[in-house]
């Protein structure tokens, strides 16, 4: 086993998990719950940014952020079968973590604009909070999707490796 996940991306990670968890199940119910989970997604991100440019190997956004060509060549790699296992984030995986950061982002920031004087209240606001809430929400299902499927398919536990920090040292054919 090699380690690959160090403590900080993990801690991240499910921190992250579960502040997004916590702020939707609280969206219509306890505001207070709702704005504290939601801030603390939105700096849980910001840290994440910092720690992939300074962070270990693996957490790099240089590692694991490739070009749009190489992401679409995996995507059909993976439609015929024949894609290669990474040690790190493959890179519809990497494509997908960029995605989710963005979003997150966002959603945290248009909600924290419903709490300023000049939108409180504002009816389009409010809207564009929930339209890009509900595009995380199917970006975190197609996440899930996506890990289920690269676990299956290179007979490993994704998610045993993002809790424990460690995953099966590369064999021939493998991206480290
Ligand atoms: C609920 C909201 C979730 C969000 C926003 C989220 C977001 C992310 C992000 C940003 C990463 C990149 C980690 C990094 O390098 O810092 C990641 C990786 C990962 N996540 Fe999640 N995640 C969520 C839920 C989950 C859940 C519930 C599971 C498992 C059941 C999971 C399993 C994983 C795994 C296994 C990886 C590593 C993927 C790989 O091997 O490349 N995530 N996730
Ligand atoms: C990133 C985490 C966040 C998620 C996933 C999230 C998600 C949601 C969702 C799903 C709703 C219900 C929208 C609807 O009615 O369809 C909502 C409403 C709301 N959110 Fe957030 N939110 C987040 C962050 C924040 C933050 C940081 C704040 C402000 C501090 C905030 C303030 C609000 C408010 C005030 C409403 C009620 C809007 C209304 O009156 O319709 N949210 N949020």
């Amino acid at each position: 086993m090699v380690r690959v996940w160090d403590s900080f991306v993990r801690a991240f990670h499910w921190s992250l998990a579960l502040s997004f968890a916590i702020a939707w199940l609280s969206a219509q119910s306890w505001e207070a719950l709702h704005d504290w989970a939601g801030y603390a997604a939105g700096a849980l991100v910001l840290a994440r940014v910092v720690w992939g440019f300074l962070g270990a190997p693996y957490a790099r956004f240089a590692q694991f952020v490739r070009s749009p060509r190489t992401v679409i060549a995996y995507l059909k790699a993976i439609a015929t079968g024949s894609e290669a296992r990474f040690l790190g984030h493959n890179p519809a995986g990497g494509a997908m973590i960029v995605a989710l950061l963005i979003a997150m982002a966002a959603t945290a920031t248009t909600g924290w604009m419903l709490t300023t004087d000049a939108l409180w209240g504002a009816t389009w606001a409010q809207r564009l909070h929930s339209v890009v809430a509900h595009g995380l929400l199917l970006l975190v299902l197609g996440h899930l999707a996506g890990v289920a499927l690269a676990s299956m398919r290179h007979r490993e536990n994704l998610v045993r490796a993002m809790i424990f920090g460690d995953k099966r040292a590369p064999e021939s054919g493998d991206v480290a």
